[in-house]
């Protein structure tokens, strides 16, 4: 793991216009897929991040013929060869979103041995909704110390019923539920807009699915998936970092490919704080110009179209120099609030207890070395960073950036930020 840190000075009011990357938490599952396919996909708009490159490892070592173009964004996959003996466990062990892998394996060559996966340390993280449902499904899976073993000669098509919206059960359940035979349902199942595009690539394959109100996910198997070509959404969580950013900074940033209508709940809390949002036309294109006298506005996360926890210390950041008080309620991950400590090394003044924070609005901020915990966290801590007085390092941040970010500190600096990679 690089040790380096982001170097942020405090920035004058960011302004100007960026565009979005390509969803990494799309790109990430929708690679995966490719092992229910046999023959030559082309993915476009896959950002370059440390993941993606993970996840080409563990396609390279089922045996796919990986091309990948990171000026172009195009990734070139051809499964019509795999085999999954061999898997690259130590790739599979760097990250979480590998576990994804499990169902499209399964389903396609009927077992399965998977490092446990790791990522970003924001709780416990289990997979128990992951294993619990392929049992139900008919497979055999167990563990020990460093792997998950799965073996399913055939499953047998059923409703599973999730305790909880899980993203990555969700999707790794879908999957494989797209190869077996007859009329299955995921029911409670997550919606957000990542998992919509891996719908719509399962459908560009063949693969016979619905969504149904209220958050129902209807799969009729098919005996066979075709190779695609698709192109990856843009990817709303830079989106909303990029709209942290000008609020932190009190600057105007338009950012024509953020799709507004996947991020609503988001942007009303913003418009909440005193900004000004403007939408374009069908939610295509959003503009964030920000007041100079922000209010602190309360907020709790949620499943999509919930707030996303994915932006919740990234929001937080921006309530600490917002005026008043406010509350913020974390009910997706049980331990993601280890940023606080650090934002109050710089200044804001919140405290919290379990899932609850308490938050009072401060006048301004100071430069310190401060430690990323996790990627958004990190890349909170950089945009506090460009409001703050002097000097901030954001240490352990690289690694965590370059996970989730392909050249957010490039478009930073085109708006004006003094932001560094060091
Ligand atoms: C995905 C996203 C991540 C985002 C999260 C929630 C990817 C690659 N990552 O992660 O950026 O923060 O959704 O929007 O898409 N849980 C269990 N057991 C399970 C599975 C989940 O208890 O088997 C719990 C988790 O600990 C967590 C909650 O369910 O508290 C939600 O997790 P989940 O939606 O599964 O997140 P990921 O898919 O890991």
């Amino acid at each position: 793991m690089s040790m380096g840190y982001v170097f942020v000075k405090q920035s004058r009011p960011l302004i100007g216009e960026v565009s979005l990357s390509g969803a990494k938490n799309a790109a990430l599952v929708i690679m995966a897929s490719l092992l229910l396919t046999r023959g030559k996909s082309i993915l476009r708009n896959i950002p370059a991040l440390t993941d993606v490159y993970e996840m080409i490892l563990i396609l390279k070592s089922a045996g796919a013929i990986v091309e990948y173009d990171a000026q172009e964004n195009i990734l070139n996959v051809d499964t019509t060869h795999i085999d999954p003996q061999n898997l690259n466990q130590e790739a599979i062990r760097k990250f979480r979103a590998s576990i994804l892998i499990l169902g499209p394996i399964l389903a396609q060559y009927k077992e399965a041995k998977i490092a446990m996966p790791g990522g970003c340390a924001i709780g416990a993280r289990p997979v128990d909704y992951h294993i619990k449902n392929f049992q139900k499904l008919g497979a055999e899976v167990w563990q020990d110390q460093d792997c998950l073993y799965a073996k399913a000669p055939k499953m047998n098509a059923q409703r599973l019923v999730l305790d909880y919206p899980s993203v990555g059960a969700t999707e790794n359940l879908l999957m494989a539920l797209t190869l077996v035979d007859g009329e299955s349902w995921i029911v409670n199942a997550a919606l957000e807009p990542e998992v919509l595009d891996l719908i719509t690539v399962l459908q560009k394959m063949g693969a016979c699915i619905e969504v149904c109100p209220p958050a129902m996910i209807k799969i009729t198997g098919v005996s066979k998936l075709n190779p695609v070509d698709h192109s990856i959404i843009s990817d709303r969580l830079e989106a909303g970092s990029l709209l942290i950013a000008s609020s932190i900074t009190k600057g105007d940033i338009f950012i024509p490919n953020a799709n507004a209508y996947e991020m609503e709940l988001f942007l009303m809390k913003l418009e909440e704080m005193g900004h000004t949002i403007t939408v374009g036309k069908n939610g295509e294109g959003v503009r964030l110009k920000a007041t100079k006298t922000p209010r602190a506005v309360s907020f709790k996360t949620g499943p999509y179209p919930g707030f996303p926890t994915d932006l919740q210390a990234l929001m937080m950041a921006a309530q600490t120099i917002a005026q008043g008080n406010c509350n913020i309620v974390e009910t997706v991950f049980e331990n993601r609030f280890m940023h606080i400590p650090e934002m109050n090394k710089m200044g804001a003044k919140i405290s919290a207890t379990g899932h609850y924070a308490q938050l009072e609005g401060v006048q301004g901020l100071v430069g310190t070395d401060v430690i990323a915990t996790d990627l958004r966290a990190a890349c909170a801590l950089v945009l506090l960073g460009l409001a703050a007085d002097g000097e901030t390092r954001v240490q352990n941040g690289v690694h965590h950036w370059k996970r989730g970010y392909e050249t957010l500190d490039e478009k930073l600096r085109s708006l004006g930020a003094f932001v560094e990679l060091r």
